[in-house]
């Protein structure tokens, strides 16, 4: 349904084709009727703020911004929400009509809320967390852990340099690690959760003995590309709760869908499933 007043949103990303959130928005579009559309953009590596300054005014709603323009989307953005500024990234902007640009970032709630409908057990004030990789999506996952009262987080990076520089923006809160220091804060933590890049399309492995952890430390992995990844896979088999990237993925899509559409999505699709099929294809 195309009319006059429909209402476009969209993400943008590079490359983007492989992006979930046009089938998932355009599946809760069609289930609550609403005269919407959803799309994808992908302008090239050095036309972000091109393509932000052309959308000013409202000539679409809104975009979520995925790799690697989430940190530019802050930077053009004319006011950011707290969240946002905190994650040092946003991936949605919104475009307001008398001009100016909204960043926000929705990717520390579905962080949470995965870890609510997968381990709804977990608390994030209960216990020290330990988050692998230190590029924008540990800061986000940092950002939500420190709101909502992570007493105190682990950051394991393959370059220390660059976990040093996040545990020093991050606050007293935060400590840097190389991996080959990660037993030691293997046995307290709540929950372990691989904010890196490995483990997806099966590339690579993370060198964390999960053998360590607690039986109830949960396992996170935000790789979704196998949905069960080496990662997930060793913690499975070690008998510990685990929760996945796609359930993350899905958490951040639903805030940003209200955002844009301006009502939450109907709760009886089955975002997951038809998620599940397209990884599959
Ligand atoms: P994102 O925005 O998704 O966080 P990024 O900023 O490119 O992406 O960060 C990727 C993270 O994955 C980094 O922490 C990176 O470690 P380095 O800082 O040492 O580069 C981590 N990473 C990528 N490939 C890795 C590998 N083979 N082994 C260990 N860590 C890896």
């Amino acid at each position: 349904m195309i009319s006059g007043k429909t209402i476009v949103a969209g993400v943008v990303g590079r490359p983007v084709a492989h992006s979930l959130s046009p089938l998932l928005h355009n599946a809760w579009l069609a289930a609550a009727g609403i005269d919407g559309v959803y799309v994808a953009f992908a302008p090239d590596a050095y036309g972000f703020e091109r393509f932000a300054d052309g959308m000013r005014g409202g000539a679409i709603r809104g975009v979520n911004v995925t790799v690697p323009f989430k940190e530019a989307a802050l930077k053009v953005a004319d006011r950011a929400t707290p969240r946002a500024e905190a994650a040092g990234a946003a991936n949605v902007l919104l475009f307001e009509p008398d001009g100016r640009t909204l960043a926000d970032n929705t990717d520390g709630l579905g962080l949470l809320s995965a870890f609510a409908a997968q381990a709804p057990g977990w608390r994030a004030d209960a216990g020290p967390v330990t988050v692998l990789g230190a590029g924008g999506a540990a800061r986000g996952a940092l950002a939500a852990l420190l709101e909502h009262g992570t007493p105190r987080i682990f950051v394991i990076n393959r370059t220390i340099r660059k976990a040093d520089m996040l545990a020093e923006a991050m606050g007293s809160r935060v400590s840097a690690l190389p991996f080959n220091h990660a037993a030691g804060v293997l046995r307290d933590a709540t929950a372990v959760i691989n904010a890196t890049t490995v483990g997806l399309n099966d590339e690579g492995e993370l060198p964390i003995p999960l053998s360590l952890t607690r039986e109830t430390t949960v396992v996170m992995d935000m790789v979704y590309k196998p949905l069960e990844t080496a990662f997930l896979r060793q913690a499975r088999a070690l008998g510990r709760p685990t929760v996945d990237g796609l359930e993350m993925l899905l958490g951040q899509a639903r805030p940003a869908f209200e955002m844009f559409y301006g009502q939450p999505p109907l709760a009886d699709v089955d975002a997951r499933g038809l998620a599940m099929r397209a990884l599959k294809s």
